[in-house]
């Protein structure tokens, strides 16, 4: 039973999006390996068909293949990534727009596509990526229910979305799950998504939990190239200051004798039950090291001290949405 596996999971999932290149490259072997210790640790594989146009997806059914555990696999569509498609243009805080569709018929394809490529006969979890705003709520979320009804899709989620789109589409069919940014580096969630999740029961995914890397200490300089050069958080001046406001939660990991990345994923789960990081990396030992954030439990005062060095809207620059 589908709700049963999606109980079943760990509390932290695998952002595979990473396996593509964005953040540097990644061969398909060391990938292969990587997605199979994360199946085998019962994480939920969190990918997109349009990562890597489809070859993410690939991958991921050859893992499942190798592996012998029942995986959990979440995708998304929406972003057009072949060229016979069209869709509505959106802007994004990145400086790059993207084009989505949410019509009914490029949803059936969408699903059937995902179906060949991961090679299963039901996907797990199926988000819309983004709303396409020329087509209705109604008609992309009825979608996803004939999916459903069809035995084509388990649960039905959410990515990107306002707060008051959550309801809305919980009353069209239950929303098992929203996917939206969440860290100590970016906290806006907490204003509209998280009352809006928590309202309808669902699990709220957080990508990008490691602020793409950025609560890690790890990001210095930016090859040419990576995706991250993007983002206005990374750039110039507003890099500057945060990197200074990152210094703090530094300290408290050291103090704490945890990771930098093992404090920021523990924080996100002091969050709530229902809250479920997905961090990325392209390094096996990296997966055990943020698994074991499972098992860390921070203090009101460790959590105090985090929240007034990173209150809501603290870090500077844009988001993607
Ligand atoms: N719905 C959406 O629109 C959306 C948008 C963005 C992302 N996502 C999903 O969310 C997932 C996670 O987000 P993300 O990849 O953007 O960011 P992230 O998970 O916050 O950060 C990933 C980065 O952190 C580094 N890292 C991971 N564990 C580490 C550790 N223990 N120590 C030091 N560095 C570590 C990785 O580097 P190494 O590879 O070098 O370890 C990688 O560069 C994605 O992979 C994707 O599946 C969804």
């Amino acid at each position: 039973m589908p709700g049963a596996k999606l109980n079943r999971i760990k509390n932290m999932g695998y952002g595979a999006m990473v396996l593509e290149g964005f953040y540097g490259n990644c061969d398909d072997s060391t990938a292969m390996e990587i997605l199979v210790h994360a199946i085998d640790n019962n994480m939920m594989i969190d990918t997109a068909d349009a990562y890597g146009s489809g070859h993410n997806e690939n991958l991921i059914r050859q893992a499942m293949e190798r592996s012998s555990s029942d995986a959990f696999v979440a995708t998304k569509f929406a972003i057009v990534f072949e060229e016979d498609q069209t869709g509505s243009e959106i802007s994004t805080g990145w400086g790059f727009p993207l084009t989505v569709n949410g019509t009914r018929a490029y949803v059936r394809r969408a699903v059937d596509n995902s179906l060949k490529r991961l090679g299963v006969e039901q996907i797990d979890l199926l988000y819309a990526h983004f709303l396409d705003p020329g087509t209705p709520l109604e008609e992309t979320i009825s979608a996803m229910a004939d999916a459903v009804r069809e035995g084509k899709v388990g649960k039905i989620g959410l990515s990107n979305v306002k707060g008051h789109e959550i309801a809305q589409a919980n009353l069209i069919h239950p929303v098992a799950a929203v996917q939206y940014e969440y860290s100590l580096f970016r906290r806006e969630a907490e204003r509209d998504i998280i009352p809006a999740v928590n309202g309808i029961g669902a699990k709220l995914v957080c990508w990008s939990p490691l602020g793409a890397g950025f609560l890690t200490g790890t990001v210095e300089k930016l090859d040419d190239g990576d995706f991250r050069n993007n983002n206005p958080r990374f750039q110039g001046e507003n890099f500057k200051s945060n990197a200074q406001r990152l210094e703090g939660i530094m300290e408290i990991a050291s103090s704490l004798k945890v990771t930098p990345a093992q404090l920021a994923l523990a924080w996100l789960l002091a969050q709530g039950d229902n809250i479920i990081p997905i961090p990325g990396t392209r390094n096996k030992s990296r997966i055990d090291e943020n698994l074991a954030a499972l098992d860390i439990r921070l203090s009101t005062e460790t959590l105090r001290e985090l929240d007034s060095i990173a209150p809501v809207g603290a870090f500077e620059g844009a988001t993607l949405v």
